[in-house]
């Protein structure tokens, strides 16, 4: 396909007499390059070619149906680009993971990052995923249910309005929304967006998030900004700036050579000529300012905590009840929210209006508990609740909408062991309960999804996964 001169012209100059390799891969099919996997369930990935900067990330040979795939649903495995999940590495190297740590994503949608950084950080950090435009905030959600874990809270803000949020944060993670020329290859829409004025305009946007979000690292934290591009208004402007007038300095990582990241003034950049993935930099940076966050918090007066006598209904359903504090909201909807982060989840309840802070685990009924489909793939299901698996026709014909899968709880196993819930089903409301958001497709902004990837929380670009790990 045709790629925009301007464009050609800055990626010969740039990269000198490396340029035709960096061609030559734009006419190269990528499902050509990893060997073939059947995807039927989590276990199918176990002998597909590691990605070898995640532990969990593998190659997958071409992009199978991943909306008909209940393990999929489940939670088992999300599906995103390579290059990208070298932010694992980035982390690994700047922050202490065996630590509490307070981690935003603040341009989360739809959630690739958000799940990476969940299962990275330590079971008593605590992850904020947020998504500025309204349409992918449920897919985002969907996306970190399927997860199951407990620790993160969704928000729906723009970047200036964490303004009262200033030095809370241990880490910031800013994905930013940019040209994505870095994605030329697979995409042909994002070429055929393309324009100088459209670089200038992400660059000018970029800086506005960044200000806002390096207001946001407290003393010693950490700021990895990355993009899906290749140009210095983007990525080396952006980041000499942030240096400059925030006080941050790039912190160095030490990368494998043999995996092909060139390190640049801007950051660690991934060219699809030198990497297995695609067009990708991350710059990861420290905070050398001294802030002092201070945050009045507050539980919403709309909540009732549920009294120690009531507790013992959730013995039944919650792994470990006494490490989540449990609250009713005037719907009669119950809310878990973990005990030990009770503090957090509150802060942000208290300075974010829009925002789902605690796990929706069922609603109470005069003494009957309906336990949600958002507890059903929670990670803090109690095990017992596994009563058997439907048939992999049954359950396409429910992710198809067809037909309802029947009364309980459909569990999917994998060979190591893991579990993880396709559904909750028609067992008390008398329909299914699997929740997908409206049609509809998000902003264009390089990272656009089509109508059916939108409904099922994906990003039809990404074509690697991480398997969850419990
Ligand atoms: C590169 S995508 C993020 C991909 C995501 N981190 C992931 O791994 O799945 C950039 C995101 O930034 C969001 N965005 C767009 N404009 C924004 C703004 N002004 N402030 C913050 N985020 C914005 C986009 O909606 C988009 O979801």
């Amino acid at each position: 396909m045709p790629f925009p001169l301007a464009f050609l012209d800055r990626m010969k100059s740039d990269l000198g007499s490396e340029f035709l390799r960096f061609l030559g891969r734009f006419g190269t099919a990528r499902s050509g390059e990893h060997s073939p996997e059947p995807v039927e369930k989590v276990d199918a990935f176990g002998n597909a070619e590691p990605i070898p900067w995640h532990p969990d990330g593998r190659y997958l040979a071409e992009r199978p149906s991943f909306t008909l795939d209940p393990s999929f649903h489940a939670g088992a495995y999300y599906v995103q680009e390579a290059s990208s999940m070298l932010i694992f590495e980035a982390l690994r190297q700047t922050v202490d993971l065996g630590q509490k740590q307070r981690v935003l994503d603040l341009c989360a949608a739809p959630g690739g990052k958000s799940t990476l950084l969940l299962s990275a950080i330590s079971r008593d950090s605590f992850l904020v995923s947020n998504e500025v435009i309204q349409n992918r905030v449920a897919p985002l959600k969907m996306n970190l249910e399927k997860w199951g874990h407990a620790n993160v809270a969704v928000t729906n803000h723009d970047s200036e309005d964490f303004e009262r949020l200033a030095g809370y944060f241990d880490v910031v993670l800013v994905d930013a929304p940019c040209s994505g020329e870095g994605l030329f290859r697979k995409d042909e829409d994002a070429a055929g967006h393309w324009s100088e004025a459209s670089v200038e305009l992400c660059a000018a946007r970029q800086r506005r998030i960044l200000t806002a979000a390096a207001d946001l690292v407290g003393q010693g934290g950490v700021l990895i900004y990355s993009t899906c591009t290749f140009n210095a208004a983007e990525n080396e402007n952006n980041v000499k700036w942030l240096a400059e007038t925030g006080g941050f300095e790039h912190c160095s990582l030490a990368l494998n050579p043999d995996w092909g990241v060139v390190e640049k003034e801007r950051g660690y950049q991934c060219y699809p000529h030198r990497v297995r993935g695609e067009g990708f930099i991350l710059r990861p940076f420290e905070n050398g300012g001294n802030k002092t966050p201070f945050i009045k918090y507050y539980v919403p007066k709309e909540w009732q905590r549920i009294v120690e006598k009531q507790l013992g209904v959730f013995e039944k359903w919650v792994s470990q009840p006494a490490d989540y504090e449990f609250f009713t909201k005037p719907e009669g909807m119950v809310v878990a929210v973990p005990r030990q982060l009770t503090e957090e989840f509150f802060a942000i309840g208290s300075v974010l209006k829009k925002r789902s802070v605690g796990v929706e685990i069922g609603e109470l009924k005069n003494k009957d508990f309906i336990p949600s489909h958002t507890l059903a793939l929670a990670n803090f299901l109690h095990p017992p609740f596994a009563e058997g698996e439907p048939d992999q026709g049954t359950s396409a014909a429910f992710f198809e909408k067809r037909k309802p899968l029947g009364s309980g709880l459909g569990t999917w196993l994998d060979a190591g062991g893991i579990r993880k819930l396709a559904a909750r089903l028609d067992e008390g409301a008398g329909q299914p309960l699997e929740q997908l958001p409206a049609n509809g497709l998000a902003d264009s902004d390089g990272c656009e999804m089509t109508s059916l990837e939108m409904e099922h929380g994906l990003d039809g670009l990404d074509t690697d996964l991480i398997p969850f790990h419990p």
